[in-house]
């Protein structure tokens, strides 16, 4: 299979260039020009003639505007990155018949409520990154039948900052910290993400499984809170020294933290769709956020 990824420098697309690479010859680019082809999502022509000159069986799009709330005040250009350029990748996908594989988010979802959501629940994102998350996957779905859709939440890396290390370098240098109670998801890895990328699309690739939008995140539940808890207590276990442990890392509500973009307090998803289609398991939160920590370099 020739696969075509864009946004290889982001969490996700830094773990698929890895995952996908056994599935056959990969071509990887990231946001700038390379070799005369063209990855920055603001140049959709030049996006469309790359995808027509490789000519690839499948596309991985794991390019995306994910500035919460800057693109509050740059809607335009979240709305390019995250909608108009996938909706023209999708035209030239079905044109020369590949699969496109791309990610979308809980925040289509208002947040309310306690039950996980599902697929087909009303989506009524809250602010400019989720309206231009929703309109990507509307122009996918309606100009290429052959697409996964994955909507994810609260996706971290090993590469790069996230909210693990950020946690553990606030409480080695604060007495005490004051984190978010209020909003419930589950910590998914980009790691899990891109290896159930690369199994779900090979399944698709062999006629098996179905195209659709689902839901991909980590077994179980936590708040922002929970998370900062458990990575710190973890640290402390393996003999790390805080000034503000588990114990210190006080639960306050979303409105200690006035954002530009409000978030939602349920991203709770129901995976049950994705799991029996593709017959994978989701493993649970704490496991791979486990797995993360015990790969950072120590202090
Ligand atoms: N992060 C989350 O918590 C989360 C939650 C739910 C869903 N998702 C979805 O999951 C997917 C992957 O997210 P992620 O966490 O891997 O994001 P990320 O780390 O922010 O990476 C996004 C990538 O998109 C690239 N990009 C931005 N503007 C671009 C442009 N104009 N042209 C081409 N590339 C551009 C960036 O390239 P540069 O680095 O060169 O700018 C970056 O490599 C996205 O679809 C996102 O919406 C993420």
């Amino acid at each position: 299979m020739r696969i075509l990824l864009f946004g290889r420098n982001g969490q996700v697309g830094w773990e698929l260039q890895r995952s996908l690479a056994p599935l056959g010859q990969l071509v990887a680019l990231g946001s700038g020009r390379q070799d005369g082809l063209c990855g920055d999502f603001h140049d959709a022509e030049g996006i469309a003639r790359t995808v027509r000159e490789l000519r690839p069986d499948a596309i991985v799009n794991a390019a995306a505007y994910t500035a919460v709330d800057k693109a509050e005040s740059e809607p335009e250009r979240a709305e390019q990155v995250n909608a108009a350029t996938p909706g023209v990748i999708a035209q030239v996908a079905h044109q020369i018949g590949a699969w496109l594989v791309h990610y979308s988010t809980d925040y289509v979802f208002d947040g309310n409520g306690t039950r996980p959501w599902r697929e087909d629940d009303a989506a009524a994102p809250l602010g400019v990154y989720g309206r231009t998350k929703l309109a990507g996957e509307q122009r996918i779905v309606a100009a290429n039948p052959r697409h996964l859709i994955l909507r994810t939440s609260w996706v971290y890396g090993a590469r790069g900052g996230n909210f693990p290390k950020t946690m553990l370098r606030l409480a080695r240098e604060r007495e005490q910290l004051s984190v978010i109670d209020d909003q419930v998801g589950a910590p998914t890895g980009a790691d899990l993400l891109a290896d159930v990328t690369a199994h779900a699309l090979r399944d698709l690739a062999a006629g098996r499984g179905q195209p659709g939008i689902y839901h991909v995140a980590a077994a179980g539940e936590t708040t922002w809170n929970g998370y900062a808890r458990f990575v710190v207590g973890k640290a402390q276990q393996a003999g790390e020294i805080f000034k503000a442990g588990p114990d210190r890392i006080l639960p306050v509500p979303s409105s200690a933290f006035p954002t530009p973009a409000r978030r939602p307090h349920n991203s709770r998803l129901d995976t049950s769709r994705f799991r029996a289609t593709f017959r994978l398991d989701l493993p649970p939160w704490e496991q791979g956020v486990a797995r993360m920590l015990e790969e950072l370099p120590q202090n």
